[in-house]
């Protein structure tokens, strides 16, 4: 492509950008102007059993903080990385890279993905029955099972049919399997940790009277935006109300398969079906599968997170402690039986290390191979080198805005930022917060030197924002 039409294309594309600040700036506005607004959606998944506390509407001043310090970090996913996407798509160099069995096994163990893997006999085995999807395009694939070791990989097909590498259909079932575990992960895989816990919990801390104690500090850094983003992917659905017309196709970054009603299911189930037993959640992160690259890494700062917890757990208010788990039981009966430290150790980590990890462990991933789209079932020949431009452009989209972390100017969001916290310096809690620091630096350190930082703990962020 020519210099000039490259040039004119990326001034194009800032346009768009720029009139992305005016629209953000109007949006601004009327968020002043408009009073709080009650919600009812939120009663709506109350009718599934067991009831799934879901994301109340965010409050002005959520809303405010939000279109202040994150709406602005969505311009450039959606300005000049759609320009430079759209080059590379024209230059025909935006395939997928060449992959195979043991690419597929090498994302289950070392993303969410490992999430619905499990363990049987000597296999591992990708089962997609660990999640609920509504897609509109047929969900084709049940199962992936593999052992590296012994170099064995199988599929069965959503028939219950075994396909074997050798067999006529192996190129075409790698295929389905790649799509579905690119689909899989944000539609699927990650609901848990966005979804029910962390929505109640930051509606509570936004409710709190007793906002001058250490409890509200802590919990105000670490669910800042979260009601705000999760309210907008359940209810608002801007990216994942896919119905497949025309005018869907046109915008870059729409591509997941799904009708707004049918993601939200999804999300429903999965998250009714993780917090079933609430108990079972706060002992899972010592419970998940050592054996799983991805689960020990997230082990390793579990234990950093809960060593915090304790140690600044005899600096916290039990009337604010009270006030807060109290507003949290009544939506997810059995929160306020859990000890303190151990509570807040897991939600320090679910939304301060897992939540980043899923997406910065995924991203490479679905910028390296990822597409969306096969056929209905594995009859029609469909290899990886029939993979289109653009579903690559349309999914490498959807991945720099929502996948990708992009940071927001002028806020420093980064896990190690402890003076978000606002402790009294040289006091228990600003001790502790700064022995987190340090240990969170030394695992890092650690890790780096063995070559198992999945995700370097300069990029881990604080909450569920994005
Ligand atoms: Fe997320």
């Amino acid at each position: 492509m020519g210099r000039e039409r490259r040039r004119m294309l990326t001034a194009v594309l800032r346009i768009f950008g720029s009139r992305f600040h005016q629209y953000l700036d109007q949006q601004i506005e009327e968020a002043r102007q408009k009073a709080r607004t009650l919600d009812v959606k939120d009663n709506l998944a109350r009718m599934l059993v067991p009831p799934v506390p879901v994301s109340r509407v965010a409050t002005k001043d959520q809303e405010l903080d939000f279109l202040k310090y994150r709406s602005p970090s969505y311009v450039g996913p959606m300005s000049d990385s759609v320009a430079e996407e759209t080059l590379l798509a024209l230059r025909k160099a935006n395939g997928p890279k060449p992959f195979d069995a043991k690419t597929i096994a090498e994302i289950a163990l070392n993303s969410p993905m490992a999430y619905i893997t499990r363990r049987e006999g000597d296999d591992w085995v990708l089962d997609f029955a660990g999640i609920t999807l509504f897609p509109y395009q047929p969900l084709t694939v049940s199962q992936f099972r593999f052992n590296l070791e012994a170099e064995t990989f199988s599929i069965i097909d959503i028939g219950g049919r075994t396909h074997r590498p050798g067999d006529p259909t192996w190129e075409t079932a790698i295929t389905h399997v790649m799509a579905w575990v690119t689909v899989g992960i944000p539609s699927g895989a990650h609901n848990w940790v966005h979804f029910a816990l962390p929505d109640t919990a930051a509606s509570a801390e936004e409710r709190m009277k007793l906002r001058d104690s250490n409890v509200s500090r802590l919990l105000a850094v670490h669910f800042r935006f979260t009601n705000r983003i999760n309210y907008q992917a359940l209810w608002i659905q801007r990216s994942s109300a896919n119905a497949p017309t025309f005018k869907k196709a046109l915008v870059p970054w729409l591509h997941m398969p799904f009708y707004e009603d049918q993601f939200r299911g999804g999300i429903l189930r999965n998250t009714q079906r993780h917090y079933a037993k609430l108990v079972d959640h706060f002992d899972m992160p010592r419970s998940l599968d050592r054996r799983i690259p991805y689960f020990t890494f997230l082990r390793e700062y579990y234990e950093v997170c809960a060593r915090f917890a304790e140690a600044l757990d005899p600096a916290l208010e039990d009337d604010a402690w009270t006030e807060f788990a109290g507003m949290v039981e009544r939506e997810l009966p059995g929160f306020a039986s859990v000890p303190r430290a151990k509570a807040l150790g897991v939600l320090i980590w679910q939304v301060g290390v897992v939540h980043i990890c899923d997406h910065l462990t995924y991203f490479p991933y679905i910028m390296t191979y990822g597409f969306m789209k096969v056929p209905q079932s594995f009859s029609t020949p469909y290899t990886q080198r029939d993979v289109s431009r653009w579903d690559r452009w349309k999914t490498r989209n959807f991945a720099n805005a929502f996948v990708n972390f992009n940071p927001s100017e002028g806020l420093d969001q980064r896990l190690i930022n402890v003076e978000a916290y606002g402790f009294v310096p040289d006091s228990v809690a600003g001790k502790a917060a700064l022995q987190f620091k340090s240990d969170l630096q030394a695992l890092d350190a650690r890790l780096s030197a063995a070559g198992k930082a999945m995700v370097p703990v300069d990029r881990m962020i604080q909450s569920i924002c994005f």
